[in-house]
């Protein structure tokens, strides 16, 4: 996937933890409970999402994927509010969101 430079920045930086194949495992990640945790919304996240392996997505995949991304970005639920409280640098401003809701928009589904 071409991606712009600033939506790749704002991807690696609030989104590939979970929805990617290249998770950057915290220092936290080794302490019970929230290495279940973690691992539990890494796993769950790249089952809906994985941006690595965008280009193995069928068309009928894509056109849902980039439905649901519009959807996640307008109402800001992603990444998760809990995700969040442990990772300030995650948080995205309201340009950050718009952003990326302008690439989605300009990716064809097809
Ligand atoms: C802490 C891990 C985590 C982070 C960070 C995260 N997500 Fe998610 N994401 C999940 C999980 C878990 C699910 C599936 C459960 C749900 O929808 O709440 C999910 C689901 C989704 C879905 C599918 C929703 C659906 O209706 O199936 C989209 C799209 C998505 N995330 C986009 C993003 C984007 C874009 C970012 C960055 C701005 C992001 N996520 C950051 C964990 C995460």
């Amino acid at each position: 996937m071409q991606l712009p430079e600033e939506v790749k920045l704002i991807i690696k930086t609030s989104c590939a933890d979970c929805h990617s194949n290249t998770t950057k495992y915290p220092w936290y990640s080794e302490i019970a409970p929230f290495s279940w945790y973690l691992a539990q919304h890494v796993n769950e996240g790249k089952e809906h999402l994985n941006f690595s392996e965008w280009s193995a997505y069928n068309k009928d995949q894509k056109s849902h994927i980039l439905r649901d991304l519009k959807g996640e970005l307008k109402e800001k639920k992603m990444p998760l509010e809990s995700y969040l409280k442990l990772h300030e640098e995650a948080k995205m401003t309201a340009i950050q969101y718009q952003t990326l809701l302008n690439w989605v928009n300009s990716i064809p589904s097809e």
